[in-house]
């Protein structure tokens, strides 16, 4: 059958080669170009699985319109991470599931049907794909091409940009993609040999990190991963492309440092084992430039590394002035470079009235952590009049730390609302030399800042041409951002005005950076200039190897590598 399905792929790619030419406009769903019911049933008979037809999850609480669904299950788990990232139809904000038309309407369909919206298919792919095998994705993949459809690649639906959702579009859901497996002397495909052996894991590209993580424990390894509640983030897909942080990255490097071979399939339907050896450029530009931009990526081989013990530090206080809050935050900045170069990693977020941060510093005592953090909350414990408060822990290994903080049951939620964010990566040489004039940047904005502490380390002796990422990284000891959100059923002049804040404070955080170098997957789809911003002096290359692989621009979404020849919408040709 997989063999049958592979030649059949092959043949529908020679057709491609002969019928296609470049269309101007993507065919969208609706539109009398849209392929017709025969095709989709040809097209299922190349799956393993039945073709899926996402809504909005929220659509079963709309029983007329889409008598699908359990609507008590939805409005239980509606902010649940994990239950969203099992919902083909669903993303893990809601916001992005809509769609906020240029008259200001927005198509969404809403938890609460008391508002009295009718539920709207928005930015959902009413059809797509359930990959769970390359063949499925390669199938998929010269369907899209053949029909000039808005080919969505939906891993986890976490985004912040809402590059897994797109409206009328098809989607291929890489989620039940779960395969994993372990070798302690695994060697890329095409190495010399005698070349280095690597302890690695290798995911399929719908596995989850609470997944792999506990995958790594069993095998008695570390894997460096993503962090947030549930684990839910995907470890193979639009975190690892994007770059992929973790408070562990100073010690180990990014997702894209980690990342030793990847598989992919590409525009023309080939399935490519890229790495260092074969196809060294597309591996290059996938280390960073960027989710759902070269193609359909089936697994991603990390190596591992030895378990280690950590502690965990939190300090907590309030600020009963500007001017506390002033000098407080100075020496922060200046006390995270310094913690930094020591590999420590975590999480903070600081405003006017107060401030809070969580580190973790691996392979170091709790003795040690408190006395490296001692100075600090003693001048913060006066400068406050005594209100701070400090939390150390010491833990056995990162798997035991992760399932105590994120793991947990009953830790609230990070998802499932209407969210839309902007960031900026912290300079290393900024922190160290104007550590006040950050401090009272950052404190300008009202409502204050999260800052991911996520960088430094390692990460900035790792040279910066290795990899495709923005640059911008090499240099930077964290990441802070804003964000703003709106409740469902906002009009869309109440979003614009909420981004047009957004853009306010992004301008404001650009003034911590030199070159206003920012995260891609965790960023704005309203920057002056996404391709300086996401991915520095690294677009043009990163522009070139993608029309190498992907030259009739199948694989395009918004602030990706080559959307700027495209609309905002992704939808026509500039
Ligand atoms: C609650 C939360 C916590 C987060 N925590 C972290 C964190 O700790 N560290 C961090 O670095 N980031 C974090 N992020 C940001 C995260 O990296 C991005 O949301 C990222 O886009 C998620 O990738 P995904 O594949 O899981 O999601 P998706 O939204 O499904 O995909 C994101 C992008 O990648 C593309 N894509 C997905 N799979 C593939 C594939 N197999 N091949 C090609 N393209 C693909 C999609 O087309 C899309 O463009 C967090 C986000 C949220 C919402
Ligand atoms: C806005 O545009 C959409 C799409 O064209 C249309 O369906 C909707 O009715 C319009 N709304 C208004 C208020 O004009
Ligand atoms: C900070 O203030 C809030 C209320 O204003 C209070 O609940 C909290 O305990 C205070 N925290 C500290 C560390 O003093
Ligand atoms: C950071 O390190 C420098 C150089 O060692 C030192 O002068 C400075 O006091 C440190 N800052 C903090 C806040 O610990
Ligand atoms: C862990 O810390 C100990 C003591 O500080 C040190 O000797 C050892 O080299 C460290 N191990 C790693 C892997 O960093
Ligand atoms: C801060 O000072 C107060 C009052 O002097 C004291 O009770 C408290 O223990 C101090 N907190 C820390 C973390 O040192």
């Amino acid at each position: 059958m997989a063999l049958f399905r592979f030649v059949y792929a092959l043949l529908a790619l020679g057709d491609v080669g002969l019928t296609q030419t470049a269309q101007k406009c993507r065919c969208l769903y609706g539109q009398s170009c849209w392929p017709d019911e025969a095709s989709f049933v040809a097209l299922s008979q190349q799956l393993s699985q039945p073709l899926l037809r996402p809504v909005p999850p929220a659509s079963a609480c709309y029983p007329v319109s889409s008598p699908s669904g359990d609507c008590a299950e939805v409005l239980a788990k509606f902010t649940d991470g994990s239950w969203r990232s099992d919902q083909p139809g669903a993303l893990e904000n809601p916001n992005f599931e809509a769609y906020l038309h240029r008259n200001g309407t927005v198509d969404g369909c809403y938890r609460d049907t008391t508002l009295g919206f009718p539920c709207k298919q928005g930015s959902v792919p009413p059809i797509g794909v359930d990959a769970r095998t390359v063949e499925d994705v390669q199938a998929a993949v010269v369907f899209a091409r053949k029909n000039n459809l808005r080919l969505v690649v939906k891993n986890t639906g976490h985004d912040y940009l809402g590059r897994s959702a797109g409206r009328g579009g098809f989607m291929l859901w890489t989620h039940h993609f779960k395969d994993k497996s372990h070798s302690d002397s695994f060697v890329p495909q095409g190495a010399p040999t005698y070349s280095k052996t690597y302890n690695a894991i290798t995911l399929g590209a719908g596995v989850q990190w609470y997944e792999a993580y506990e995958y790594a424990n069993q095998q008695g390894r570390f894997i460096l991963g993503g962090i947030s509640l549930g684990g839910t983030v995907g470890a193979a897909g639009g975190w690892l492309l994007g770059g992929g942080h973790s408070a562990f990255a100073p010690r180990h490097g990014l997702g894209v440092d980690n990342v030793i071979q990847l598989t992919i399939v590409v525009a023309d339907g080939r399935h490519l084992t890229v790495n260092a050896y074969q196809h060294s450029d597309l591996f290059w530009a996938l280390r960073g430039g960027g989710g759902g931009t070269y193609g359909v990526v089936t697994s991603a081989t990390y190596q591992s590394h030895p378990e280690f013990p950590l502690t965990m530090s939190a300090i907590i206080t309030n600020f009963s002035s500007p001017d506390i809050a002033q000098s407080v935050i100075t020496e922060f900045i200046s006390l995270h470079a310094n913690l930094s170069d020591a590999q420590w990693g975590g999480y903070t977020s600081f405003s006017r009235s107060n401030f809070q941060v969580l580190y973790v510093s691996p392979n170091v005592s709790q003795e040690v952590a408190e006395a490296t953090l001692a100075p600090f909350v003693a001048r913060t414990n006066t400068t406050t009049g005594g209100a701070v408060q400090t939390l150390f822990f010491a833990l056995s290994s990162f798997y035991t730390w992760y399932n105590a903080v994120f793991n947990a049951p009953n830790q609230g939620t990070q998802v499932g609302f209407q969210v839309e964010l902007a960031s900026r990566l912290l300079p290393y040489k900024l922190a160290k030399e104007q550590p006040a004039k950050i401090a009272k940047t950052l404190l300008s904005i009202e409502g204050g800042v999260a800052g991911n502490l996520i960088a430094g380390g390692v990460i900035r002796s790792i040279d910066p041409s290795s990899t495709g990422l923005n640059p911008s990284w090499r240099k930077a000891i964290g990441q802070f951002y804003v964000s703003v959100g709106w409740p469902e059923g906002a009009t869309g002049s109440e979003i614009l005005h909420q981004r047009n804040i957004l853009k306010q404070n992004a301008d404001v955080l650009d003034k911590i950076t030199t070159d206003s170098g920012s995260y891609v997957n965790e960023g704005s789809l309203y920057e002056r200039d996404f391709r300086k911003t996401y991915f520095g002096s690294h677009y043009s290359r990163l522009r070139s190897i993608k029309r190498k692989y992907d030259a009739g621009s199948l694989f395009v979404v918004p602030s990706g590598v080559g959307s700027d020849e495209w609309d905002i919408d992704t939808q026509c040709r500039r």
